[in-house]
């Protein structure tokens, strides 16, 4: 596992650039890694590249977007067993896209709109995939956790969030930004027509010792 970290790192252009540097960093052995996308919706995020040296292992509840696992990320430490992954991607819908320009499109790709794209199940599901996250993963594991920062009820939530949720059994190791070119209302609080924001990869490694945090 490499010991420095990307930290602040600031990627313009795509997704897949980011994430793509974000994983070969910390998952430096693509050939023996043990590698599940617990969110993987239409795996947007994966160059085709990526996909052939990683070889991930596919999860989603929805069955439309064929996962390897049609399934609960809740339940990743049963579909794998303990100390058995190497790393772990998580993405969770949180935004309502009601008034995004491109909300059908979003709403059919990663599920917002359905029932699950709520900040309450944003928050439910993070507060419960903690713990299975923590034992699915080996010792020297990493979790990769993509999200944005967003207003909800006058409040920014996200990243804060996430490291509040996760603490008990993970810290932050690293937190990569990077910019993207698209206008999106539910994050574009300052109230113009500016097509640039960024979003956020937190990388997260396991506490040594949960009992000590409980
Ligand atoms: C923001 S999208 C992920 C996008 C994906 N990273 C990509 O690059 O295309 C969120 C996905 O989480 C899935 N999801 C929601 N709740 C889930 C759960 N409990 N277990 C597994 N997947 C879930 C949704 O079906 C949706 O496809």
């Amino acid at each position: 596992m490499a010991e420095k970290r990307l930290f602040s790192v600031i990627f313009g252009g795509s997704v897949q650039d980011a994430f793509s540097a974000v994983l070969q960093y910390y998952v430096p052995n693509p050939s023996v890694a043990v590698v599940v996308d617990t969110t993987c919706s239409i795996m947007k995020m994966w160059s085709e590249e990526l996909k052939k040296e990683y070889q991930p292992i596919t999860i989603d509840i929805r069955d439309e977007v064929k996962p390897q696992i049609w399934g609960d990320c809740e339940f990743v430490d049963e579909y794998f067993g303990h100390h058995a992954v190497d790393c772990l991607i998580y993405d969770p819908p949180y935004l309502d896209v009601k008034d995004r320009i491109d909300s059908e499109w979003a709403k059919d790709t990663y599920a917002y709109g359905y029932e699950y794209s709520s900040f309450e199940y944003f928050e439910s599901l993070s507060k419960r995939v903690a713990e299975p996250f923590y034992w699915a993963l080996k010792k020297n594991g990493i979790l990769i956790c993509k999200i944005t920062n967003f207003h909800h009820k006058s409040k920014l939530r996200g990243t804060y969030d996430l490291k509040q949720w996760f603490g008990n059994y993970f810290y932050l190791w690293d937190e990569v930004v990077y910019r993207f070119y698209k206008h999106i209302p539910n994050l574009n609080w300052y109230k113009i027509k500016v097509p640039k924001t960024h979003s956020y990869f937190l990388v997260f490694k396991r506490r040594k010792n949960i009992e000590l945090f409980r």
